[in-house]
């Protein structure tokens, strides 16, 4: 049995006043529904407070983002031990820091291994362009993906990871895509990579959710999927009642 899981990705909203606030807001009701893993993934600068907030709470916190290297002169950067500080999770390889900060399935690759090196879950987002979609390319993207983002790790790494399926087509276009349409992806593409590069076992227990314009109202339709595991969940994280819908849809 793979545990469902939330996780919002605040992207870059909050400053660490308004994020105190929202959590704030968030928790007594986060709190009461266990049987969901619930990740919140703010800007760095609100990381520290919010790991305060969050203390003796089972709710996860994760970064958006790390830089590989342990330390250094790569000013503007972040490291795993940084992150680790805070964190529990880092999200990785999003399509805006591919589309907009040049990262590519090497620069993800290494990012990975960074942080679970230091104990971090990864959350590796893989997804096809809309462009790439209507040529009939999600396929090959998906695969390529995965397969570079995750290759060359031992067993008790790959067991770690969690992979979200964002088609970039459906962030923030309240175009999601149809429960069976994700699922396909998953159950055909990702899971199967996953299968030939760490076996069968670690395959199905992967957790791999779905992102993309997911909302109180469609998020049913997604946890319905036998592949779907989850959400990983931008705009509709950043209000309590909107977040709490999906957290509790996965629940249910
Ligand atoms: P939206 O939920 O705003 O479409 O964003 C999805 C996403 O990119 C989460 O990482």
């Amino acid at each position: 049995m793979r545990k469902p899981m939330v996780a919002g990705n605040w992207k870059m909203n909050k400053t660490v006043k308004e994020a105190a606030a929202l959590v704030s807001e968030l928790l007594p009701s986060l709190k009461s529904v266990p049987s969901v893993e619930r990740v919140i993934c703010p800007p760095y600068p609100c990381l520290m407070q919010l790991s305060t907030l969050l203390e003796g709470s089972d709710v996860g916190l994760g970064a958006q983002n790390l830089f590989w290297e342990a330390s250094g002169a790569y000013t503007g950067e972040v490291s795993p031990a940084m992150v680790k500080e805070f964190c529990q999770y880092v999200i990785l390889g999003h399509s805006e820091r591919r589309a907009y900060f040049g990262e590519t399935d090497e620069t993800v690759n290494k990012k990975v291994k960074a942080a679970l090196e230091i104990g971090l879950t990864p959350i590796v987002c893989v997804g096809e362009t809309l462009a790439e979609n209507e040529a009939n390319r999600t396929a090959e993207v998906v695969t390529r993906q995965v397969a570079e983002g995750l290759k060359g790790l031992s067993q008790e790494q790959a067991a770690k990871i969690v992979v979200a399926y964002e088609p970039v087509w459906a962030i923030g276009t309240g175009k999601a895509a149809s429960g069976p349409q994700a699922n396909d992806v998953l159950a055909k593409y990702i899971r199967p990579t996953v299968k030939d590069m760490y076996g069968e076992a670690i395959a199905q227990g992967m957790r791999i959710l779905y992102g993309g314009s997911v909302k109180g109202s469609n998020a049913a339709e997604f946890f319905g999927q036998p592949d779907i595991d989850g959400a990983l969940v931008g705009g509709a994280s950043l209000k309590a009642p909107d977040f709490m819908d999906i957290v509790k849809a996965a629940a249910a």
